[in-house]
């Protein structure tokens, strides 16, 4: 017999200046104490430097269901002196979403963390619709639509965060593409220091898997030119399991991040392609005077890239 261990407290952030609002759920397994949102200051102060984390496919290995792994990286991420203002998770959180285990094990691994730090999820392949959209709230400023939620966009520090469903955009909807258009080219993107997009599957593929290259093409052609207009710095994706850097000669550099259990595809030569690693692996942004930095650390705190993104002209 399967028992809902999860509880949930609403954590609301409000930016002054901006009409955003962004509306976070924390989930609480009841077994661990958290004390969710409540006072804690989710804006970082203006004259530290902002650090978020980005993870992806922190789904277990499905032979063995152990989220340990994810659990050891995600302290270690968080081991660091300069604590993160955000958790940015790019889909595949789980394996199956509509598995009540699968998510104890999640938030168990997670430990207190989750709660005391502001989480975005990307929706990814093994995230359907419903299940995932109960385990983090999305923002109200999220689209009417049968989509609402997949879709959103959020300003925290000097950075302007995109999230994007990427299951559904390899099929070019014209509603989408246009979400996308007025968020880039908002008032509140274009005050940003810096501009980040979120989804699961990549626009640029290390892999050799015919239906990823295929959604990538479509991505490419439709979302891919409102980046390079409206000036996104930085694109995050997973789903490939593959630690990797990608440089492409339009539009943002691509980081992929594979923060779980599930054995890595091979890469393929790519002329876009600079750097990949088959470790579990998470990634740390820091903006401060004018940069943002980027590194990726396996298990055991090594880097395994790092690269900065110089201030805009
Ligand atoms: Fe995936």
């Amino acid at each position: 017999m399967r028992h809902n261990v999860l509880s949930v407290k609403r954590c609301i952030i409000l930016k002054t200046g901006f009409i955003h609002v962004l509306a976070l759920l924390t989930i609480t397994a009841i077994s661990f104490t958290a004390s969710g949102c409540e006072g804690v200051a989710v804006q970082p102060p203006e004259d530290q430097p902002f650090v978020f984390l980005f993870m992806s496919d922190t789904q277990a290995d499905p032979q063995t269901g152990d989220y340990s792994g994810f659990g050891s990286l995600l302290a270690n991420a968080l081991n660091d002196a300069e604590k993160p203002s955000l958790i940015i998770l790019g889909g595949d959180t789980v394996n199956d979403d509509a598995d009540e285990d699968e998510w104890r094990d999640f938030f168990r691994a997670a430990g207190s963390s989750l709660d005391e730090i502001p989480v975005a999820a990307a929706a990814g392949n093994h995230d359907s619709s419903k299940h995932l959209a109960g385990r983090f709230d999305w923002p109200i400023s999220a689209p009417e639509k049968p989509y609402q939620g997949y879709f959103y966009s959020f300003d925290m520090g000097v950075v302007h965060f995109t999230v994007m469903d990427s299951n559904i955009m390899g099929a070019a909807n014209d509603e989408d593409i246009e979400w996308l258009k007025e968020d880039l080219s908002s008032d509140a993107a274009a005050a940003a220091e810096w501009r980040v997009a979120i989804c699961h599957h990549p626009f640029w593929p290390v892999a050799e898997i015919p239906k990823d290259i295929n959604r990538s093409q479509t991505m490419r052609e439709h979302f891919l030119p409102l980046f390079t207009e409206y000036g996104v710095d930085l694109l995050l994706v997973g789903h490939q399991n593959i630690y990797s850097r990608c440089e492409p000669e339009e539009g943002p550099v691509q980081v992929m991040a594979a923060s779980g259990g599930k054995v890595s595809y091979t890469p393929v030569e790519r002329p876009y392609l600079i750097i990949t690693a088959d470790a579990p692996n998470y990634v740390r942004v820091t903006a401060s005077g004018g940069e943002f930095a980027v590194a990726a650390f396996d298990a055991s705190g090594n880097t395994v890239d790092s690269f900065v993104i110089p201030e805009k002209e």
